[in-house]
Order: structure tokens, then C-alpha cells, then sequence
């Protein structure tokens, strides 16, 4: 069976961008391949964070993992932080990687325009060859991310081909899979920025997965919307097309089902259908999360972290080898 591994990070709320673009994907998989799903805390921490509220989040967004379909009798769920594997092969990787490669990496060209470039973490510089390393060690074929992980994809492909030519065959080079739709689901405030938990003032425009009925309606009620009135598929509007596409997955309509049943309605009425809609997709989601107790949780990521570090254990063994790294241990 081929391997699947992803992750995303506990910081802030897993929103519908990131169910569309990536987790949802994950749960469609994780059938046809051994899959690996990640709660990736150390790349969190590339960013300050309240040590209480990340070791919640940590928590909770396992919650979601395993409420939106993961099923931890066929995937294997862990959090990074557990597994020291991770780290060292960083160090490793550290030493493939170069400077003007992660230079090029434009969520730290973006980072460093906003905040002074001296104020970014050496970590933060460094997340994707963490991220490289979380995909190699687990000879990873194939990745499931959003439209925005897509260069750092490439890079941890780059360092993995490098690697293989410069100190023998060590390391699967992993595939992209990025959905058709879906990859770039963009905010309902600013349809021209992606949906993001990062950035404070997009909460308005951010439908989180733990959202009460009340706030997803608020929230789609105030979605800006492109001039004209008819309600279709078309990319160049592009909060009209971000709606409808929202509507597409959720429903799993087609997209002239989905024109149809919207022909000659409102946009008034597009908001108020979306909202129904997306209160009874997250409300299973969000009895299931408060459903799983602490006892559940710990034996499940318990059980991961060992499964998970049974095979960076080889990989990094194999790595190790081919580097010449040989001491008094085995
Ligand atoms: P993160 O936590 O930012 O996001 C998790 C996943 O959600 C996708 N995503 C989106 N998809 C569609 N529309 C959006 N608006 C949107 N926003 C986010 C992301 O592409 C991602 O797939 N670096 C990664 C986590 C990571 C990882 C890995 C992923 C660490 N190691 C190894 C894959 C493999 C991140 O910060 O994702």
C-alpha cells in the first residue's frame, strides 16, 4: 500500500478552507493508502504561542480530526512533538537545504515584508525543511494540502531528490495531491485573500468548524459579494465562484445542479441556503468532538506516536547510515 502523510498546525481554529482543501481529502483517502495525519505542534511554535492554549488546541484539533472521518483503526494519528525523529532529521535535512531555497519560500518573503526580517524565528525561516522532514521520514508518496503548501511541496521533493543523488537511495520523492476544487477556498470578507486562520481581521470572513449556528449565519450574511446578480460558476468573480463552490462540496451537487437550483434566486437566498447548509454539515461534526473523551484521546495518540515512530525510527536509521553518522550506539 502506498503511504499518504499531512498535517496541519494547532494554532487558532481549523476552518472550512482547511476541511475543504485538505482534511476532507484525507478522510477520502485513507482507504486506498496507509495514511499518516499529523498534528504538527513544532511548526506552531515557529510563531509565539500560550503554551495553555497550544496544548488545547493540540487536543482539540485531534478532536476534529477524528470527527470529520478519520478513522484511527485505519490511519495513524499522532502529534509531532512526539516523536523526536522529526527534529533530528531537520538537522539532517538542514544541511541539504539551502539558503536561498527557503528565501524563495513565499510565506517567509510575506512573514518577513510584514513583520522586521530580524523578528522572524530562525524556526520560522527553517518550517519548511520541518515540513520535508515530517513527509521523508515516513517515505511518503503521495501529500494531501491546499493550493498553499504546493511550494513547500516542491522543496521537500528538491531535498529529497538531492539527498538520494548525493548519498545513495534514502528516500521516497513524494506527489502533490491537491484537489481540482476546493485547494484555494478564499475569504467571504476579502475574496481576493485566501481563507486563513492566521490573520486576525479575517476572522469575519472565517467560518471555523466549531462555529455556532448564529455565527455562520452572521458570517455569511455579511460575505461580500461581486456585482451583477445571476448566481453561476464563473472565475472571474470571484466571491460569487468561492460561494458556489463552498455550496458544490458541501452538497456534493454537481455544479449545473448547483446553478439550477439557484437560477433566477437571490443572492439573499444563496446566503441563507449556504448557511442551512453548512450548520447541518457541522453540527454531527461538532457533537462528535465534544463526544470523545480525554481517556479516548490519549490511547488513540498514544498508540500513534508509536506506530508513527517505528518508521521514522528506520527512515532515520537509513538516513544516518548513508551520512557516515556512525557511533558507539546502534
Ligand atoms: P495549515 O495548518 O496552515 O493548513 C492545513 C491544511 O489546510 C490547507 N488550507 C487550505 N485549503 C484550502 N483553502 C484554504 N483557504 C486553506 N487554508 C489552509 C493547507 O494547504 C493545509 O493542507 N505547513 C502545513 C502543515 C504541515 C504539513 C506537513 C502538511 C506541516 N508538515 C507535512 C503536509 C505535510 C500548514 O501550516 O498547514
Amino acid at each position: 500500500m502506498k503511504r499518504i502523510f499531512s498535517g496541519a498546525q494547532p494554532t487558532g481554529n481549523v476552518h472550512l478552507g482547511n476541511y475543504l482543501g485538505a482534511l476532507r481529502n484525507w478522510v477520502a483517502l485513507q482507504r486506498e493508502y496507509e495514511s499518516f495525519f499529523c498534528i504538527v505542534n513544532l511548526h506552531a511554535i515557529t510563531l509565539p504561542q500560550d503554551p495553555k492554549i497550544l496544548a488545547a488546541k493540540t487536543r482539540e484539533l485531534a478532536r476534529i480530526y477524528l470527527s470529520v472521518g478519520i478513522d484511527p483503526n485505519i490511519s495513524t494519528v499522532f502529534v509531532q512533538s512526539d516523536v523526536a525523529e522529526h527534529t533530528e532529521l531537520t538537522w539532517i535535512l538542514n544541511c541539504s537545504a539551502r539558503m536561498g531555497e527557503l528565501e524563495r519560500m513565499t510565506q517567509f518573503k510575506d512573514k518577513a515584508r510584514k513583520q522586521q526580517e530580524e523578528n522572524v524565528s530562525v524556526g520560522y525561516f527553517d518550517y519548511p525543511v520541518l515540513m520535508a522532514s515530517d513527509i521523508l521520514l515516513y517515505q511518503t508518496n503521495l501529500v494531501p494540502v491546499g493550493e498553499d503548501q504546493k511550494q513547500h511541496l516542491e522543496l521537500a521533493r528538491d531535498i529529497a531528490i538531492r539527498f538520494n543523488r548525493d548519498y545513495g537511495q534514502t528516500f521516497v520523492v513524494p506527489e502533490p495531491f491537491i484537489p481540482k476544487v476546493g485547494a484555494r477556498i478564499m475569504s467571504l470578507a476579502d475574496p481576493t485573500k485566501k481563507m486563513s486562520k492566521s490573520d486576525e481581521e479575517s476572522e469575519a470572513g472565517c467560518i471555523m468548524l466549531l462555529d455556532d449556528a448564529d455565527a455562520v449565519r452572521r458570517k455569511f450574511k455579511r460575505a461580500v459579494t461581486d456585482s451583477g446578480t445571476e448566481i453561476r460558476f464563473d472565475e472571474s468573480r470571484r466571491a460569487i465562484n468561492n460561494l458556489l463552490t463552498i455550496y458544490h462540496l458541501l452538497t456534493g451537487k454537481s455544479a449545473a445542479e448547483v446553478e439550477a437550483h439557484f437560477s433566477g434566486k437571490g443572492y439573499a437566498r444563496l446566503k441563507e441556503d449556504l448557511a442551512d447548509v453548512t450548520i447541518g454539515f457541522l453540527k454531527p461534526i461538532q457533537e462528535r468532538v465534544r463526544g470523545i473523551d480525554d481517556d479516548k484521546l490519549d490511547a488513540i495518540l498514544k498508540q500513534g506516536a508509536e506506530k508513527a515512530e517505528a518508521i521514522a525510527r528506520a527512515t532515520l536509521k537509513h538516513a544516518k547510515e548513508s551520512l557516515g553518522l556512525v557511533g558507539a550506539r546502534k
